[in-house]
């Protein structure tokens, strides 16, 4: 194990056997983490940046088989936030020290490249030394571009699974990796900062499925990879199936880390749901970033994705200060900073 760690660390990469060794080895975890807080500490040293994470709308048009937020979902409420509801919560971030602020959402057809520019060109003149990530699923290109040119700089669009039949257990047919992969290039063309990334132990995922995310991963060159373990939810086609395992999710962190020195991590809400120190686990895995939810406290249970979600109660009201309590207990710092990739280090 030692010495595919070492190779890997040093040739930043390693043939698909010696990465499917690492992530299906428990004993790899400790010395992968260690080897990945390394690296992460010669590019970002200590620093955590943190992501204000905007529900924006809880309505979709699609169905995918794992999120709670499908559409054949009955029983949930639906929102959209108000744009002046938008706006306070930035207001209210800025002030906190966000200078990034994540709107994200299902597809919901109410967004129309009108009413979403708007919203972001309202965002930019009002703070425009933020970033601005939109996560809003998958968009033609014109639109990309037209929001683009709005103002958003960074767009987040998992690939989910690399895998063309893996992703067809995972979603209906009208979806398909084909065109989610066009629009992650689309994205990279029109000059976002690109995120992608996938679920640990969705179902019918397996090593070779990870192998894969890697491999499509290292093609797509993103600078932000959002992985996260896939969690059940009560309302969905999947209520039945198992949690993504803490410590394999731990190894993907650390490995991407070693693949991607420079990537822009998270350790995410979905980690944080799973173990109490979900997140701290991942920071000391190689993740540097975070993302608090900025959203009105009202609407936070009702973006279900999973069950049990975490930051959903009152007393969550401040996840700045909560956040920033467990990075220090973890080890690391937030800092104030718009936390653009460090690229020229690497
Ligand atoms: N468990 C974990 N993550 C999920 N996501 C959606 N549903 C779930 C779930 N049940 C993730 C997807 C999506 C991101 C916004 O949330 O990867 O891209
Ligand atoms: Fe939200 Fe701790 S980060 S309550």
């Amino acid at each position: 194990m030692e010495r595919l760690i070492a190779q890997l660390k040093t040739a930043r990469d390693l043939p698909d056997e010696g990465l499917a060794a690492l992530i299906e080895s428990e004993a790899a975890t400790a010395p992968l983490a260690a080897a990945a807080d390394g690296v992460r500490r010669q590019v970002y040293g200590d620093a955590v940046y943190l992501r204000g994470l905007i529900e924006l709308t809880n309505h979709c048009r699609n169905n995918c088989y794992y999120c709670g937020i499908r559409r054949d979902n009955r029983t949930l409420t639906r929102y959209r936030l108000t744009h002046a509801q938008v706006l306070a919560c930035c207001r209210e971030g800025y002030d906190l020290g966000y200078r990034t602020f994540v709107l994200q959402g299902g597809e919901d057809p109410y967004y129309t490249d009108e009413r979403l520019c708007g919203l972001v060109a309202a965002i930019r003149a009002a703070y425009p030394d933020a970033a601005i990530t939109l996560s809003m699923g998958e968009r033609s290109k014109e639109s990309y571009r037209a929001l683009f040119n709005a103002g958003a700089n960074r767009y987040l669009l998992r690939h989910e699974t690399a895998d063309d039949a893996h992703y067809a257990k995972l979603h209906p047919a009208e979806l398909s990796l084909a065109h989610r992969k066009q629009c992650l290039r689309d994205l990279k063309a029109i000059g976002y900062q690109v995120g992608s990334g996938f679920m640990v132990g969705s179902p019918g995922q397996t090593t070779a499925c990870l192998v894969q995310d890697l491999r499509f991963l290292q093609e797509l060159d993103p600078d932000m990879i959002g992985i996260g373990p896939f969690l059940p939810q009560a309302d969905t086609p999947f209520a039945r199936s198992p949690k993504g395992d803490l410590t394999l999710t731990l190894r993907l962190i650390s490995l991407l880390r070693l693949l991607f020195p420079h990537a822009l991590l998270p350790a995410t809400t979905a980690l944080g749901t799973l173990d109490p120190n979900g997140r701290e686990l991942g920071l000391q895995a190689g993740a540097n970033v975070v993302m608090p939810n900025l959203s009105p406290v009202g609407v936070r249970a009702l973006y279900a994705l999973y069950d049990n979600k975490i930051c959903t109660g009152e007393e969550s009201a401040q996840c700045r200060g909560c956040l920033e309590r467990r990075v220090a207990a973890a080890g690391y710092r937030v800092v104030t900073d718009v936390g653009n990739v460090k690229r020229s280090v690497t």
